[in-house]
């Protein structure tokens, strides 16, 4: 097949490249920046520079392709810092931008990357980009099939929390406990979002994607043995410190306080009642092998 990436070689752009090379099918890598084509080369794919914020060049690169993977990038759209940016007013755009783009190409296979928290409006944070995505991207023609991948938090998310973990021995954060709650890995969102591009499907489908269910605990212990800190801790905080936190750091009010109803809901649980309600089978990277990860990649940064 002829598919098209979005996603450059980020968290999950790298591994489904390199799947979906090694399976036999002509990738085109879409990346905003030129230094990435060898990269690119050396997957075996073709680099395709421009940004999806650019109609223009969505068309083009579209144009006779078999299928797209399709997903917004938070970070390309501008910085978390940056107070003026409007990030759902430039996610739906970028969906726009897709409607018109796999229109106007005649695509009619799309595999979009959404988010848990998807399937509502309603108490998701900051993820209420991805139901308005979610929402513009359905505006499609029926003839044009799109599965909605919804991943749960990614593992790698952690890694945001190295610095605390390095200077106080703590994850800090405004929920904690001992209640479980999903993970993924990426390496198991590629491998499945390989596999679902393979298969032939119609209409709107959501699949949500997992690895592993473990509580805020035990993430704390798994990574404070893998780092040889057993005594690391997952810190709670209330909301209003962790948000009055992010604000003194300069984060966009809009994430900072986005980013704490989010972290309300997976205390309760109610982030996760769709997610239950339509449980996916669960991947194969466990906690355990991030843990060994995050290890390696510390001691690779000394
Ligand atoms: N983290 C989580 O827990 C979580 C959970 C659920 C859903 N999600 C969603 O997953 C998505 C992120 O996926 P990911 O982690 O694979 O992405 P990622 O690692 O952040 O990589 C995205 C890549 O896209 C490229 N890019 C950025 N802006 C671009 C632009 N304007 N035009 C073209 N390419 C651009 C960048 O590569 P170049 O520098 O090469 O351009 C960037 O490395 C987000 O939509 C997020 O909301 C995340």
């Amino acid at each position: 097949m002829r598919i098209i990436l979005t996603g450059s070689l980020g968290n999950i752009g790298k591994p489904l490249t390199r799947l979906l090379v090694q399976r036999g099918h002509h990738i085109t890598v879409i990346s905003s920046k030129v230094e990435r084509v060898s990269d690119i080369r050396n997957l075996g794919a073709v680099a395709a520079i421009g940004s999806i914020q650019d109609l223009d060049f969505l068309r083009e690169t579209f144009n006779g392709a078999d299928a797209v993977y399709l997903m917004e990038a938070w970070e390309g759209i501008g910085s978390l810092f940056d107070n003026k940016i409007d990030f759902l007013a430039e996610f739906k755009k970028i969906a726009q931008n897709y409607v018109t783009a796999v229109q106007q190409s005649g695509v009619k296979k799309i595999i979009h990357l959404s988010s848990v928290g998807a399937h509502s409006d309603q108490g998701n944070g900051s993820l209420l980009v991805h139901y308005h995505v979610e929402q513009i991207l359905k505006t499609l023609p029926e003839d044009v099939s799109i599965k909605l991948m919804r991943p749960v938090g990614f593992f790698s998310n952690l890694y945001r929390s190295l610095l605390t973990i390095q200077s106080q021995g703590a994850i800090i954060q405004s929920y904690g406990g001992d209640r479980k709650e999903p993970w993924v890995s990426p390496y198991d969102i590629a491998a499945t979002i390989a596999d679902e591009m393979e298969k032939s499907f119609n209409g709107r489908t959501v699949h949500y994607m997992a690895s592993d269910e473990v509580s805020p605990n035990e993430i704390a212990a798994a990574l404070g043995q893998s780092i040889g800190n057993p005594d690391l801790e997952w810190k709670v905080i209330p909301g209003e410190d962790l948000l009055d936190q992010m604000l003194s750091a300069g984060v966009n009010e809009w994430i900072a306080k986005g980013m704490v109803a989010m972290q309300q809901s997976q205390g309760d649980g109610s982030l996760y009642e769709d997610f239950y309600a339509n449980k996916p089978t669960l991947g194969k990277v466990k906690l355990a092998d991030f843990a060994g990860e995050f290890a390696q990649s510390i001691t690779n940064s000394i």
